[in-house]
Formats: structure tokens, C-alpha cells, sequence
């Protein structure tokens, strides 16, 4: 068994400058890997156009109430993580977008976490627009309400981060960044085990790849966050 280096701070160690402070303070936990010698790289080169060619990204169905004689808003973002504790996401709104403006409106949302059983309604989602359906009809996907916010869910989505704005960036020229706290998190049964981790083959996440346009779903799992420092309990 690997002993947990109990006097050093996660904190610590994401704060630290300095490479031989951090080898110091870890001791024998660091196993540095040599990097490969006389590997030879295949030859690079610069695509025409530059773009933010990535990984499969998930990206959320995001659900917000409409206004008082329209419909609730579904729509497809990618959001990402500002701070674990306290807890806050941050999505970016194309300003002429009916989420946006609902976003600014209410100030409360829901990041919906889809999954590959959802692909279809995911993509009549995206492909459709608020301004002349109501893509809950649309999709066929259930609207439900949040436990915090005043706000719409997606009941056949396994996770609901219920969300509050406490800040909005404008993204001159198109787009709005929104920042949230999470102020509610609910999960169905048999994703989380009783310490509110997450059993991660309980879904079927997905993501889609800038660059190619693709949804995949997630492989097998390659490591864990802290497992060059014999650290288990991180979590976010
Ligand atoms: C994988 C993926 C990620 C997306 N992420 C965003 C995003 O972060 N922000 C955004 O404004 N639109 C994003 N979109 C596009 C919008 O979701 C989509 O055009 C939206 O449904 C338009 O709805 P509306 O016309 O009702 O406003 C994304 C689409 C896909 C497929």
C-alpha cells in the first residue's frame, strides 16, 4: 500500500513555485518518470485555419425558465469549472442566443448532464432554436423543475447542477461568460456512492470533439488525479 503524504496540502502543492520545493516536501512519494529518450515525433504541421481542436468536451443541455408568456429554453453549452469549494461553473453564451437572454433575466439555471441515451434529443437540441419551438416538445425530453432554483430540469438526465449567477463578463463582439455558484447538485440513484462520490461506469457521458464534430463516449479509465503522489481522496 502507498502511504498518503499526509503533511502536504493539495493546496500546497497546486501553490507551490518551485520544482525542488515540491520534490523536498513530497520526499519518496514523487516517482518521476524519465521522459523517453531518441523518441522521434512524427512531423508536425500548421493547419489553414487555427481552432480549438480538442478532446471530447461534454457538453451540458442547459435548461432556464422562459419568459412569463414563452416557452422554457433547453440548450446545448460547454461549461466549465471556476472552483471546487465553494462550488462554481461558468458557461459562455452566444449573446443572441434565447438561453442568454433568459440567463440574464432570471439569473438561475440548470446544467443538465446528458447521456448517450440522449444523443438524438441532444442533437434536436442543438440543431433547433427556442425563437420558434419549444424544444422540450421538440426533443421529447421531460421537463421537471430544480429543488433551489426557479428553473427547468431534464428528468432523463442522471445529474442536475442547479445553478445562481453572481457574475456575467461580457465577451465582445458575440458572447456572454456567465459565472455561477452551484447551489444545489442532484444526482439519481446509483450514481454516487453514500459519500457523494461519483461511480462514473454508472454513465454513459459523452462528449464532442472540436475539430471533427463527433460525440464519443468515455473510455476506459487510464489514472486518477493524485496518483503520482499516492493521493486517493481527491474528489472536487
Ligand atoms: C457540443 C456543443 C457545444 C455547444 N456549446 C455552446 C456554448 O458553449 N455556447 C453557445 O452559445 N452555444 C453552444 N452551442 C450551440 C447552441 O447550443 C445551439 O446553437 C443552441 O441550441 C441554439 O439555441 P437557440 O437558437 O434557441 O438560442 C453548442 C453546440 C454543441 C453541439
Amino acid at each position: 500500500m502507498v502511504e498518503q503524504p499526509k503533511a502536504v496540502s493539495r493546496r500546497r502543492f497546486l501553490e507551490s513555485s518551485s520544482a525542488v520545493a515540491l520534490l523536498t516536501a513530497l520526499g519518496e512519494h514523487v516517482c518521476a518518470a524519465d521522459p523517453p529518450s531518441g523518441t522521434i515525433h512524427p512531423k508536425r504541421i500548421s493547419l489553414a485555419e487555427p481552432g480549438p481542436m480538442l478532446p471530447p468536451v461534454p457538453a451540458i443541455l442547459l435548461t432556464v425558465k422562459g419568459k412569463r408568456d414563452g416557452s422554457d429554453e433547453i440548450s446545448v453549452v460547454w461549461t466549465f469549472v471556476v472552483n471546487g469549494k465553494p462550488p462554481q461553473i461558468g458557461v459562455s453564451v452566444h449573446d443572441r442566443h434565447v438561453a442568454g437572454m433568459l440567463i440574464k433575466e432570471h439569473g438561475e439555471f440548470v446544467l443538465n448532464v446528458p447521456t448517450a441515451e440522449i444523443v438524438k434529443p441532444f442533437d434536436t437540441v442543438d440543431m433547433n432554436t427556442g425563437k420558434i419551438a419549444d424544444k422540450f416538445a421538440l426533443s421529447g425530453l421531460t421537463r421537471e423543475r430544480a429543488t433551489k432554483v426557479d428553473a427547468p430540469t431534464v428528468a432523463e438526465s442522471p445529474i442536475h447542477v442547479e445553478c445562481r449567477v453572481f457574475d456575467t463578463i461580457p465577451v465582445p463582439p458575440v458572447r456572454s461568460i456567465f459565472l455561477a455558484s452551484v447551489v444545489a447538485t442532484t444526482v439519481r440513484e446509483g450514481v454516487c456512492d453514500e459519500s457523494g462520490r461519483l461511480i462514473v461506469p454508472a454513465v454513459q457521458f459523452f462528449g464532442m470533439t472540436a475539430g471533427s464534430g463527433e460525440f464519443y463516449t468515455m473510455g476506459r479509465k487510464v489514472g486518477h488525479i493524485g496518483q503520482t503522489v499516492g493521493r486517493t481522496d481527491i474528489k472536487y
